[in-house]
């Protein structure tokens, strides 16, 4: 899998209509306005602090990644200490199910990682459904996160085409990214780069 930066005028429909079917499966159930999906991924290209990324595979676009400074997610905020105030937040990964379990979302969420890591975040932010055992295996499990909060939503889901009120529970984890600067600098010193 190749990973690139977003481009607006040549990923648009691909990534949102796998975006579209990655949380129209349990435990989302979620429909989209196809509509508002182009109108949000279009006005992130223009956050600063946002980072996209897009996997693919020859010409088809295969997983999605996502993540913002937490500030964009007061109902975040206020879950997390003050530590994590500044946290880059991890918003959105998704990979198509025919690409599965072959590490694209840990390829893709560590390049993330090392981005946000280089535009000087030290701590990351997370949030899913108790339910989503995958998100919290790499988080915690491989990432050394910590959960620090629970959210008690309802959340509109389409079960059986019919729409309904379901009760979920969310749970938040933050961490330290690790410091791939430092991880340079030392491979510079020790003379493995051949920049200088
Ligand atoms: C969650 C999701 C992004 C994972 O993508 P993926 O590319 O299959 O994940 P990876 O292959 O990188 O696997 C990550 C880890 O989870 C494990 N894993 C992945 N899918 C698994 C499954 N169905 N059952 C058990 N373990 C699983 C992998 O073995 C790996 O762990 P390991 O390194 O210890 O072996 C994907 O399932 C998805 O798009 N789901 C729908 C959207 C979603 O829920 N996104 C998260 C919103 S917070």
């Amino acid at each position: 899998m190749k990973i690139q930066l977003f481009d607006l005028t040549r990923d648009l429909a691909a990534i949102r209509d796998l975006y579209a079917a990655c949380f129209a499966e349990p435990p989302w159930c979620e429909r989209f306005d196809m509509n508002e999906l182009d109108a949000w991924f279009t006005e992130m290209t223009e956050w600063p602090d946002a980072i996209f990324l897009v996997g693919t595979e020859g010409d088809r676009i295969v997983a999605g990644a996502i993540g913002f400074n937490v500030c964009r997610k007061p109902g975040i905020c206020e879950l997390i200490g003050d530590t994590d105030r500044n946290s880059f937040y991890i918003a959105e990964l998704f990979v198509d199910p025919t690409y599965r379990e072959r590490g694209a979302c840990q390829k893709l969420n560590e390049h993330m990682l090392r981005l946000a890591s280089l535009f000087g975040y030290r701590r990351g932010s997370v949030r899913t459904s108790v339910s989503q055992s995958v998100i919290q295996h790499v988080f915690i499990n491989k990432l050394g996160f910590e959960i620090v909060s629970r959210q008690d939503v309802v959340s509109t889901k389409w079960i059986d085409g019919v729409e309904q009120e379901v009760p979920d529970t969310r749970v938040i984890m933050t961490g330290t990214i690790r410091d791939y600067l430092a991880k340079q600098r030392l491979l510079e010193v020790r003379g493995f780069h051949s920049g200088h």
